[in-house]
């Protein structure tokens, strides 16, 4: 379930076998990610010094790092900060193995990241024409490098690993500065995230929305955030003792919303069905039905993925009957959970759940600006217009595809030829 990058050149054991396994599949995920950044605006990394005196800091100690491109034009008045996911480490361990990587540390992100520039695409690209809901607003993307979805404060330094657990006061220095620049006074404002950081939305929106004005517009956007729980579902008992690891190591009982935890063991407050019907800030939630992270990572433990399942997650057309009928259960479990968590929620939601073999959306074009040309289209609408027409009250967008109930292969065209019938299409629109 967390992104074990571990990778050795000697003898191979079982546990680093299992190991590649996941990382066969994170990769697959930072592939998409990675698709994503071709193509958009240039943007330095900046490391927030000021953090470290406040003790908010990486898994390592190291400052932590943001990403941010000023509004201009009409745009000046609104921001969109967006939280990077990637998994959660559930040990010491296994949080110690991230320091050697970005998502741990901000040394790693700055050595690794070619001159310190990042680029922006999809849903916070600066190009007026495939983004033209978002394009000039403020764009903060803030690097995720606690491996708890923003959420740890302990305040001891784990003295055996020299390990520091402070994503929430990661989440709580970085809104600090965004206020000191100007973000209190946004008229328009928009919390966002993919994966775990789809998490960290939902378990943030809410304190999100009370650090503007009554009359700023506030709202959240979760992309593969919801992490279903699927009690009689295969796997139940792993992904429970998966989050029941990652809040005992975190330190988070009593940093979950005491909304759930008031309810719930806090183990099943990392699960957004539980967290969700409480949040009074506007949600929106960008999902696939068949999101290839949790079918990949969430069904099975790391030893129980057989050469099969994980060559079947490879390619579509190497899955066997089997296979094709747990997925179409996932699909079913995972929808029914999601209906029922609007349907329980204190306000209507907006959401946006297609049928295509995938996880995350916002920072990649194929995802979002134009992910009617790849396959995921409802509504006839690309994911970032139905957001957009959702985000400034145009409609109340509720789309699922209730059709397709087999997984989609939605690979599409290279960037270049995308990007090319993308541009097409918004300038006949
Ligand atoms: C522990 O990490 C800190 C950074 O937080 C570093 O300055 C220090 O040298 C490390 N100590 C050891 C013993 O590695
Ligand atoms: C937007 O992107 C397209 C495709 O990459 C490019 O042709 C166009 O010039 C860009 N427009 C702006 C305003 O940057
Ligand atoms: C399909 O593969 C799975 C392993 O992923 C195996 O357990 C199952 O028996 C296979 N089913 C068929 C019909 O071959
Ligand atoms: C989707 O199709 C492409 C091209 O045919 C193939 O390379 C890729 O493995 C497929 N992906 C999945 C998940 O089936
Ligand atoms: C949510 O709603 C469904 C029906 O839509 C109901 O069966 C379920 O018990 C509710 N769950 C909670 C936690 O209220």
């Amino acid at each position: 379930m967390g992104l074990i990058l571990i990778i050795k050149s000697r003898s191979i054991t079982s546990r680093e076998t299992q190991v590649m396994a996941t990382l066969l599949l994170a990769l697959n995920i930072l592939s998409l990610v990675v698709a994503g950044i071709e193509a958009g605006e240039s943007v330095t990394i900046t490391l927030l010094d000021s953090a470290v005196a406040k003790g908010a800091v990486c898994l390592d100690g190291t400052p932590p790092a943001y990403a941010y491109s000023p509004g201009f034009g009409d745009g000046v008045d609104n921001w969109h900060v967006f939280l990077e996911g990637g998994g959660w480490c559930l040990d010491a361990d296994d949080c110690l193995g991230r320091t050697r990587y970005p998502i741990g540390s901000s040394a790693k992100l700055m050595s690794e990241v070619k001159n310190g520039v990042i680029s922006f695409g999809g849903m916070l690209d600066a190009n007026s024409t495939l983004n033209p809901n978002f394009y000039n607003w403020h764009v903060v993307k803030i690097f995720y490098c606690d491996g708890s979805s923003f959420m740890s404060d302990v305040e001891a330094v784990d003295p055996k690993h020299n390990l520091t657990y402070r994503g929430a006061r990661i989440y709580d220095a970085m809104m600090d500065e965004l206020v000191r620049i100007g973000m209190g006074n946004a008229k328009n404002a928009l919390l966002s995230g993919s994966s775990a950081g789809g998490l960290a939305t939902i378990l943030h929106c809410d304190k999100f929305q009370s650090l503007f004005h009554s009359t700023t517009k506030v709202k959240c956007i979760s992309d593969s955030g919801f992490f279903v729980r699927g009690e009689h579902f295969i796997g139940a008992d792993w992904r429970e003792s998966f989050y029941s690891r990652v809040v005992s190591t975190h330190g988070l009982t009593n940093m979950l919303p005491t909304s759930c935890t008031s309810k719930f063991n806090p183990t099943l407050c990392l699960f957004p069905e539980n967290l969700v019907p409480d949040i009074q800030t506007p949600l929106f939630l960008i999902e696939s039905a068949f999101d290839s992270y949790q079918i990949g990572s969430n069904l099975y433990s790391p030893g129980d993925r057989s050469p099969r399942w994980v060559s079947c997650l490879q390619n579509l057309m190497f899955c066997n009957s089997t296979e094709i009928e747990i997925m179409k259960d996932f699909r079913f479990t995972f929808i029914n959970t999601l209906k029922n968590t609007i349907a329980n929620s204190s306000s209507r939601r907006g959401y946006y759940v297609h049928s295509c073999w995938r996880h995350t959306h916002i920072e990649s074009p194929r995802g979002s600006i134009c992910s009617l040309f790849v396959g995921h289209g409802l509504a006839d609408k690309n994911i970032a217009e139905a957001v957009g027409d959702w985000y400034f009250d145009r409609s109340e967008f509720q789309e699922m595809d209730m059709v397709n109930n087999l997984p989609l292969n939605c690979t599409g065209d290279d960037q270049p030829t995308l990007l090319k019938k993308c541009m097409d299409y918004y300038i006949q629109h």
